[in-house]
């Protein structure tokens, strides 16, 4: 079954295709215009879909070699994600599938991220835990087979990218900040400056990053600028270790909780270098396989949908044409 994704949920275009397991193509457009505002900005998102979507779908196709009489379905993320840029990919997808005959449906942009680890990884089955982790999500999901999903502990503020960007602003690094602060840690000693990790009481699966975004604020107005400026790696180094320990702790305890051999990494911040080492690192003594997906799955992309719409198709599951987008679906 050749299947077409579509992915518009936030600030980047994707179109991608799938035929089974394989991905043929998997374009995304990723939009430069909110670099000049430190943030996604919804209207601007929005447009930028707009103009951005048909050439999208037109290279997927061309890249993967398929044309559009050769698709067997379509799929295009319903939500999470903002309304006007949902709504675009949405329409797309459905306006194909009708003029095409093709069934449609709909797919969960959070289902879509613990796909790219079973697209990555074709031997990988359920039960498993998965950690996504993003600029707009980070919670702990137990996957058990035939698309059931329970959400083990979820963030209570920022999302742990959110606080990677958030920092990086205060720290004057630039957006998206998850990628200037792995690269100004790297030389910076993470012990140097110790900033709270929130375990929020004994068995809570629940994360919380607000504290240790505040912790780091503080931390910059005590020493003033230049010492800041000095310390720089440190600071960064020591922020990331405080917000990777968490969510090392968590995952691990959510795999011992649910009893699962296989955990997974999901999500724009399933690329940070320390993040993957320390998984691992902590996962081996206890027995537990960790997977990731390679760099271009990790972060927003249509292949993701296009492999989550295709195991649902598959199992003959379809949405109506009617579907509107949801902005805050979850599980
Ligand atoms: O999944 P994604 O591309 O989009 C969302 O759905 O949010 O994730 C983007 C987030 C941003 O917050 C970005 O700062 C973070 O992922 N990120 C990282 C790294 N690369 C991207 N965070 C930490 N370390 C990285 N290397
Ligand atoms: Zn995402």
């Amino acid at each position: 079954m050749i299947v077409l994704g579509i992915e518009t949920s936030c600030d980047d275009t994707g179109s991608a295709v799938v035929d089974g397991s394989r991905l043929l193509s998997n374009v995304v457009s990723t939009q430069m215009v909110h670099r000049n505002f430190g943030g996604v900005v919804p209207e601007l998102a929005s447009r930028a879909h707009a103009r951005l979507i048909l050439p999208v779908i037109r290279q997927a196709l061309a890249e993967a070699g398929i044309a559009k009489g050769s698709l067997d379905g379509i799929a295009a993320t319903c939500g999470p994600g903002l309304a006007g840029s949902l709504l675009v990919g949405l329409s797309a997808a459905k306006a194909m599938a009708l003029t095409l005959g093709l069934p449609f449906v709909g797919v969960n942009h959070l289902e879509g991220h613990l796909y790219a680890n079973f697209l990555a990884h074709p031997g990988l089955e359920p039960p498993l835990v998965t950690l996504i982790v993003s600029g707009g999500h980070t919670q702990l999901v137990l996957v058990r087979p035939g698309f059931r999903y329970e959400v083990l502990g979820r963030t209570r503020d920022d999302a742990a990218g959110e606080a990677f960007d958030k920092v990086a602003k205060l720290l004057g690094l630039g957006f998206p900040g998850g990628p200037a602060i792995e690269a100004v840690a790297e030389t910076g000693d993470p012990a140097a400056v110790r900033f709270p990790r929130a375990f929020l009481g004994g068995d809570s699966l629940d994360f919380s990053f607000s504290g240790v975004k505040t912790a780091v604020l503080n931390h910059v107005r005590t020493i003033g600028r230049e010492e800041t400026a000095r310390t720089l790696p440190d600071i960064a180094a020591g922020f990331q270790r405080a917000v990777v320990d968490v969510l090392v702790q968590k995952t691990l305890s959510a795999a011992e909780r649910a009893g699962v051999r296989s955990v997974c990494l999901a999500g724009g911040v399933a690329l940070n270098r320390s993040l993957r080492q320390r998984l691992a690192e902590r996962a081996e003594p206890l027995g537990l396989a960790v997977y990731s997906p390679p760099p271009r799955l990790c972060s927003d992309n249509a292949g993701m949908i296009a492999a989550a719409g295709h195991s649902r198709l598959s199992a003959g599951i379809t949405s109506p044409l009617t579907l509107a987008p949801a902005p805050s679906l979850n599980f």
